[in-house]
């Protein structure tokens, strides 16, 4: 038969499972609430791509019905730094507006546009210039800083302050400092696609659309006429009329290789074809997984490699390596 000291024992032990089950149980708890919050902004942030897609599908929709009925077709909806009739001239003779700022807030703006997903991959000249651009603009408690379906002229970066974005009367989220807002309608020349209120008074930095989309145009025409003056120094692409070498240029990336890296590798499915524009890369082949690759020849500016991918053949027959 158990004495009392067993029982007392037998209990401490079922005490001791209970607070280690407590423990778990808030452990879990903690990890629901982390994912459910990482669910929420998941959600937000396919609803903005949503927003942004669906008026553009809407639109397509709409214009192959007109077209079948014989109206003119309308500009594609596209991000709004595409070059239209200016050209690098007009633009570099613009000056940009210049608003004093403390580092803080300079690198609030920075950290704000790099965490957002639609302006995160601009280059950093680019949100130098839109940093420095940015100008102060305060709103009181309970004030409609954008309104959903309005034409949008103005991009915001918090400061302070706590906003509430709704969509058709919909709460979607609340946003706090350090976040952008009011991008979607200025980069895809759409409507407002949601409203933002205000829920305290907020500080924000705003940039108009005009600023926004310069400091955008020239960056890329300033790119063009790099990549055009690049291609023209390359022998084999001299003959080539301007119209092509144009259309070249649209499409040129510039991507970085490290020494030693491998560019491309010899039966790699290829579709990217190269032109080096600084550096020297070594073609080898190899015959046997059991010999060393051959080498080939050494190739450097203005060289071209890549070209048989895009000429129908699937896989690459040499490697690449960058040296
Ligand atoms: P814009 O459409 O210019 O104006 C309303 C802004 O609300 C929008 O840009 C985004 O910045 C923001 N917004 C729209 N939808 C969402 C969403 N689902 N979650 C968070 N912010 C949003």
């Amino acid at each position: 038969m158990g004495t009392l000291r067993d029982l007392q024992y037998a209990l401490q032990e079922k005490i001791e499972e209970l607070r280690q089950r407590d423990a778990l149980i808030d452990e879990l708890e903690l990890e629901l609430d982390q994912k459910d919050e990482l669910i929420q902004k998941l959600q937000n942030e396919l609803d903005k791509y949503r927003s942004v897609i669906r008026p553009a599908t809407q639109q397509a929709q709409k214009q192959s019905a007109s077209t079948l009925q014989g109206e003119p077709r309308t500009k594609r909806q596209a991000i709004s730094a595409e070059p239209t009739a200016f050209d690098i001239q007009d633009l570099s003779h613009v000056t940009l507006p210049f608003y004093p700022k403390s580092p803080q807030s300079k690198d609030l703006i920075k950290e704000a546009i790099l965490d957002n997903d639609f302006m995160k991959n601009l280059e950093l000249s680019q949100i130098q210039e839109i940093v420095d651009c940015m100008y102060p603009v305060e709103y009181g408690k309970d004030s409609c800083i954008i309104k959903e379906g309005d034409v949008g002229s103005l991009v915001y970066v918090m400061e302070d302050g706590k906003v509430e974005v709704t969509k058709e009367g919909v709460k979607l989220c609340t946003m706090g400092p350090g976040k952008v807002f009011g991008e979607l309608a200025i980069l895809y020349n759409c409507t407002r696609t949601a409203t933002v209120k205000t829920l305290v008074n907020v500080k924000l930095w705003a940039i108009d659309r005009q600023c926004f989309q310069t400091i955008m145009m020239r960056t890329g025409l300033i790119k063009h006429t790099e990549y055009m003056e690049f291609l023209k120094s390359v022998p084999t692409f001299q003959s080539l009329p301007e119209e092509i070498l144009s259309k070249l240029a649209d499409v040129l990336e510039e991507t970085h290789y490290e020494n030693g890296e491998y560019i491309i590798r010899q039966g790699a499915r290829g579709d990217t074809f190269f032109i080096i524009s600084k550096g020297k890369v070594n073609v080898t082949r190899e015959d046997s997984p059991s010999e060393d690759p051959v080498f080939l020849r050494t190739l450097g500016k203005g060289d071209w490699f890549g070209e048989k991918a895009l000429q129908g053949w699937t896989c690459n027959p040499f490697r690449t390596m960058g040296l």
